[in-house]
């Protein structure tokens, strides 16, 4: 069994990711993205995508709301919202997957879009066999 998440806490989690998505600087691929890492006090950590004109160097927002809240002395996290406009939701891509596997393995993901679709998901099921401390033998 995998860690659910309440219909309350997802809808704050959403509102949260929604927020932080109004800070998505994205010039070139006009694709916003907001995040929402819930943090085991209850406190809720933002991110947005952050692009840049080389283009490698653009971040996404799950990964900004990880290095905030590490930044920020929190490396427990009880759960992540994100919101994209894409409908279906648009689930974490593989880079945010692996980074917030580090944190959190059995981790509760709510997808949404700004139509208001919502998905519950858990970073298990988007990253089975993720390479994990274990694997560094
Ligand atoms: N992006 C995210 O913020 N999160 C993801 O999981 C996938 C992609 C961003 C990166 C880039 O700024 C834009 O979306 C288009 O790829």
């Amino acid at each position: 069994m995998t860690n659910q998440l309440s219909a309350a806490e997802a809808k704050r989690l959403v509102a949260e990711a929604k927020k932080a998505r109004e800070q998505a600087y994205t010039p070139y691929s006009h694709f916003q993205v907001g995040a929402a890492l819930l943090l085991p006090d209850g406190s809720v950590v933002r991110g947005c995508n952050v692009e840049n004109v080389s283009y490698g160097l653009c971040i996404c927002a799950e990964r900004v709301a990880v290095v905030t809240a590490v930044a920020s002395g929190h490396r427990e996290f009880s759960a992540l919202g994100v919101i994209t406009a894409s409908s279906p939701p648009a689930a974490p891509c593989g880079m945010c997957r692996q980074m917030l596997a580090e944190f959190a393995s059995d981790l509760p993901i709510v997808l949404a879009n700004m139509q208001g679709e919502v998905e519950q998901i858990n970073l298990r099921d988007l990253l089975p066999h993720a390479f994990s401390a274990r694997d560094l033998v």
